[in-house]
């Protein structure tokens, strides 16, 4: 009880590239329950990158159980959490049988790599310019719209499943969403706009499927989620069983949206970058899509119901805690993720060598495809230090270009960056981005952003919060500022030696 009435918690499901977890969070946006549990990465072939569908819903299952029982044993009960919100890695593309809910392929991941060629193909067919203006993104590997493509062409399944109307497309919210709300006997196939503006099939200023794009994908005849609010009462249903039955899902947001929304940053102007697999920073553009002219994307920032939509301009880095996860588990540098900063601050620098973390091209803002990871400037002088320090670095100089895109696409500097995500975690890493961009970096104390976002999307919906005024005030305590310890000159210096790097990495094979 508080002030004599019953507490109310909102809660959130965020489903990540490499682990899932379940967060249940009180009306100041504090965690009071939570399970995380990582799940397996299938790399079949150089360059592709997979997931088992179930896998994915048995390890978010896996999760509810255990932070339920968490809270539960805090003397709560079921009815204490007013709704669930859902946050989930975008682009990653699913595919079902709609008869029997059984997927029909495994999933292919954002950073997948396999469509490099069919990109190509695609660039020289008329009309792709056209596509950016109308979804915001350009060609490239990485939304959906290539990833159902390439199945397609090649997996005999899914063919047969279209020929016969019953090839069912989700991202991974949408995976969820009908698994958690019943499946096969009654399971509904949602979306939210800002997944739906990932997939390249839905037009940038409606929010609604564009006939164009459907066409010049070839994907007439798949069955796609239909795309409503992020945060809607009404629009996703209820938890059909386990733990949580009856929960209502009232909020659904792509992980990246979510922490913008976990950050509160609702105010043109405001930008987070968010360190997880990839590392992501969105700028909030208001009211309007603003379509860039230096490498970003136009997505949804968030779509709540009764409210405009607000749009973001992304800079998304494909590599950055999954380089250091390469460093763990095929260099074995270290043996915890957490231990990268400890041994970068063994070193003052990184003796020379960079590290470009092109392992699925290089995304935002250079989009060179056939970029390669290539390590730079090695002598006999060169430690383990200088190679986890240089990782490190590769995050915060692609962070760096975002931002210069960014200040010119915009028009205005940012003088703080908010920043979440794993690798914020750590002290010396906040350092180095704060001296490697020239600007602030900004951290808050509790770090669970997305999940807060998607979690905040569900209980806007359910009154917990009656306007974005009231939520000015989450997270906002205990922040810290690293403020940048370089000149201008030394700056200059390191982001061209990078910039150099970058270019030669491209081309290594065709
Ligand atoms: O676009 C991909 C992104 O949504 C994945 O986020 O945090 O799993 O790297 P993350």
């Amino acid at each position: 009880l508080k002030n004599g009435e019953r507490e109310a918690f909102t809660a959130a499901i965020d489903q990540g590239t490499t682990s899932s977890r379940f967060l249940i969070f009180d009306g100041s946006g504090t965690p009071r329950a939570g399970h995380q549990v990582e799940f397996e990465q299938l790399y079949p072939h150089s360059g592709w990158v997979e997931h088992d569908p179930y896998e994915i819903l048995n390890s978010v299952n896996e999760c509810i159980e255990n932070a339920t029982k968490m809270f539960f044993d805090q003397g709560y009960g079921v009815g204490d959490i007013k709704a669930l919100g859902i946050t989930n890695q975008r682009e990653t593309t699913v595919v079902w049988d709609t008869e029997t809910g059984k997927p029909l392929y495994n999933a292919i991941v954002w950073p997948d790599t396999r469509t490099s060629k069919l990109v190509h193909e695609l660039r020289r067919k008329g009309g792709s310019e056209k596509l950016q203006q109308l979804c915001g993104l350009p060609l490239s590997t990485y939304p959906s719209s290539v990833k159902l493509m390439w199945m397609l062409r090649h997996v005999p399944a899914v063919q047969s499943a279209l020929k016969k109307d019953r090839l069912s497309f989700g991202t991974v919210d949408t995976w969820l969403l009908y698994n958690l709300t019943g499946g096969v006997k009654n399971g509904l196939h949602v979306t939210d706009p800002t997944n739906a503006s990932r997939t390249m099939f839905c037009n940038i200023n409606t929010l609604e499927y564009d006939d164009f794009l459907i066409d010049w994908f070839g994907v007439r005849g798949v069955k796609l989620p239909k795309i409503v609010p992020s945060s809607d009462p009404d629009a996703y249903g209820s938890i059909s069983d386990g733990a949580l039955a009856g929960t209502k899902i009232a909020g659904c947001l792509g992980d990246q949206s979510a922490a913008l929304v976990g950050q509160c940053a609702f105010t043109p102007g405001m930008a987070k970058n968010t360190y997880g697999t990839g590392c992501f920073l969105l700028y909030n553009t208001g009211y309007e899509p603003v379509l860039s002219e230096n490498g970003l994307l136009t997505t949804v920032a968030y779509a709540f119901k009764g409210f405009k939509p607000v749009y973001a301009l992304e800079g998304s880095i494909a590599v950055a805690g999954s380089a250091v996860k390469f460093l763990r588990d095929n260099l074995g540098l270290i043996k915890e993720s957490g231990e990268i900063g400890e041994l970068a601050a063994k070193v003052p620098d990184t003796g020379g060598v960079v590290f470009v973390t092109a392992f699925s091209g290089l995304f935002a803002p250079y989009w060179i495809d056939d970029a390669q990871g290539t390590i730079f400037g090695i002598t006999q002088y060169t430690t383990k230090e200088h190679i986890a320090r240089a990782t490190i670095e590769a995050t915060c100089y692609q962070t760096k270009a975002i931002l210069t895109a960014m200040e010119k696409d915009s028009g205005t500097a940012l003088h703080a960056l908010a920043v979440d995500g794993g690798m914020s975690n750590s002290d010396v890493c906040m350092q180095l981005q704060a001296d490697i961009m020239g600007i602030d970096v900004d951290r808050p104390k509790m770090r669970e952003t997305t999940a807060l976002g998607a979690a905040i999307a569900a209980g806007f919906a359910v009154n917990m919060w009656k306007g974005f005024d009231e939520l000015k005030s989450v997270n906002r305590d205990d922040r810290k500022t690293f403020s940048p310890k370089t000149d201008e000159g030394t700056r200059e210096k390191w982001f061209n030696l990078w910039g150099k790097a970058v270019e030669r990495s491209r081309g290594w094979v065709d």
